[in-house]
């Protein structure tokens, strides 16, 4: 079944940049895609999409059927993203505020709001932290703010735009792990990323994004021959001709 189907999709952004053109994708439930492409190439444009936070110039995104143009609400709900730019994701004056703002958007009550953010927060590590203000965490703890906030709301669809990236080793594999347990939880799983030597292990199928266009699509092993013509880094294993090398490892 196709959770995602995106349509003739493109976007041009008020200044007339065309940020994406022409996408047409199908995405299956359950899945695991990586989204590698150059700087500039629409990775994050394409991504906004699906929670609505662009809406296309032209074509359709629908999430289970159901178009997110005229479906915002159900679409947030459905789509949780941890931004690129962990700053701009911040929404509360506390890190505990921060993370029960998407539960109070969901209408919950009081004592199951408390108890989504509780697990949430003890899930990343960060209950200690509950009272701080968000700007004031590191980078690393604001990147498992974000991972708590998206627990809190338990979305099918998790997008991670360029989750690894200013992050220590032990700052990856924390993330990773976090990335891999909501796949084996069930939730169809999106990252970006132009190093792909991190999640290419767990991947079940990787996009190649150039020019605001799709130009690859299938099984990492198999595209990977062509990812340096796109300008990203073919990962040491593939290079080496061994199989694919977890982060985790
Ligand atoms: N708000 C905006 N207004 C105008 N142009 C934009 C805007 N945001 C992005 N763009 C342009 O759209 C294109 C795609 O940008 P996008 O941010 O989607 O790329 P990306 O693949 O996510 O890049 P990165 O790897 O640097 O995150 C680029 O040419 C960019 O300059
Ligand atoms: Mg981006």
């Amino acid at each position: 079944m196709n959770i995602i189907e995106i349509e003739n999709l493109s976007h041009r952004y008020n200044d007339g940049t065309l940020g994406i053109e022409n996408i047409n994708l199908n995405i299956r439930a359950g899945s695991f895609v990586a989204i590698a492409g150059l700087n500039g190439s629409g990775k994050t444009t394409l991504l906004r999409h699906l929670n609505g936070l662009l809406l296309p110039t032209e074509g359709t995104v629908r999430l289970d059927g159901i178009n997110v143009a005229g479906n915002l609400l159900q679409a947030r709900q459905f789509v949780g993203m941890m931004f690129q730019d962990a700053d701009s994701q911040i929404v509360g004056e506390t890190v505990y505020e921060d993370v029960a703002f998407g539960p109070e958007n969901l209408r919950l009550g009081r004592r199951q709001i408390q108890r989504r953010v509780e697990v949430a927060l003890r899930a990343v590590g960060l209950t200690e932290l509950a009272h701080q203000r968000p700007h004031l965490l590191s980078g690393g703890e604001k990147r498992r703010l974000a991972i708590a906030g998206i627990l809190a709301m338990k979305p099918r669809v998790i997008i991670f735009d360029e989750p690894f990236s200013s992050l220590d080793y032990p700052g990856v594999k924390l993330i990773l792990n976090h990335i891999l347990a909501l796949h084996q939880a069930g939730h169809t799983i999106l990252v970006t990323t132009h190093d792909l030597e991190k999640i290419i292990a767990h991947a079940d199928r990787l996009i190649l994004m150039h020019g605001g266009k799709i130009v690859r699509d299938g099984i990492p092993a198999e595209i990977m021959c062509d990812v340096e013509a796109f300008g990203v880094r073919k990962p040491c294993s593939f290079r080496l001709g061994l199989e694919a090398d977890s982060w985790l490892n």
